[in-house]
C-alpha cells in the first residue's frame, strides 16, 4: 500500500467532469461551487478563476428542464441520490445535453459536508439515437425538439 496518495492529481485527470459544492440549497447564492476538475472546465469552457462564488445554475438556460433541476433539489433534501439529464449551456452559450449524478458526501457526522456531481456531455451519443428515431419516424416530436435546440444556437462572432 502506497503511503502518500495524490488524490488531486487523480481528480484532475478523471475523464468525467467532477463538481463539488457546499450544502446550502436555500437561496439564490447556493449551492456554491468549491471545486471542479479539468474535464469539467473543458466541457463548459469556463476558467477556474471565474467560478468563485458561482452556483451550478450558471449552466442553466432557456431549454433547461425545471422539473429535472427541482427534482435534484428534492432528492438531495430527502438524502437520496440524483441522476438526470437536461440541456445546459457552455460559457459561449452553446447548448449541450448534460447527464449527471449528484449526491451528498458525509464525513464523520450524519450531516452532509459536500455535494458532488459526476457530469458528462452526452449530446453526441444522444444525437445518434435521435437521428435513428427520425429515420424510423420523421415526425418523432422528441427527436425534432432535440435538434431544434441545437439549431437554435448560433456562435457569437469573435471580435478582434
Ligand atoms: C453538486 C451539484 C451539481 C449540480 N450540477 C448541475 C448541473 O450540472 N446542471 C444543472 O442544471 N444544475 C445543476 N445543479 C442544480 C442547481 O445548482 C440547483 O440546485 C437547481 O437548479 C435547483 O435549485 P433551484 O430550484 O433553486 O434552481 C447542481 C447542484 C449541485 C448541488
Amino acid at each position: 500500500m502506497q503511503l502518500k496518495f495524490d488524490w488531486l492529481i487523480v481528480l484532475e485527470n478523471l475523464r468525467r467532469g467532477i463538481m463539488v459544492t457546499d450544502v446550502t440549497l436555500e437561496g439564490p447564492a447556493g449551492p456554491r461551487i468549491i471545486y471542479v476538475n479539468r474535464a469539467w472546465l473543458k466541457m463548459t469552457g469556463y476558467d477556474r478563476g471565474e467560478l468563485a462564488g458561482k452556483t451550478p445554475r450558471i449552466l442553466q438556460g432557456k431549454h433547461t428542464d425545471r422539473a429535472v433541476v427541482s427534482g435534484l433539489r428534492q432528492k438531495l433534501l430527502n438524502r437520496e441520490q440524483f441522476h438526470g439529464q437536461t440541456w445546459n449551456y457552455r460559457k459561449n452559450g452553446e447548448p449541450f445535453l448534460m447527464n449527471w449524478y449528484c449526491y451528498a458526501i458525509y464525513g464523520d457526522r450524519p450531516k452532509p459536508i459536500y455535494y458532488v456531481a459526476e457530469q458528462e456531455d452526452v449530446t453526441e451519443i444522444e444525437s445518434l439515437r435521435m437521428k435513428q428515431r427520425l429515420m424510423i419516424n420523421p415526425h418523432d416530436a422528441d427527436a425534432q425538439a432535440f435538434f431544434a435546440v441545437l439549431k437554435d444556437w448560433k456562435p457569437r462572432k469573435q471580435v478582434g
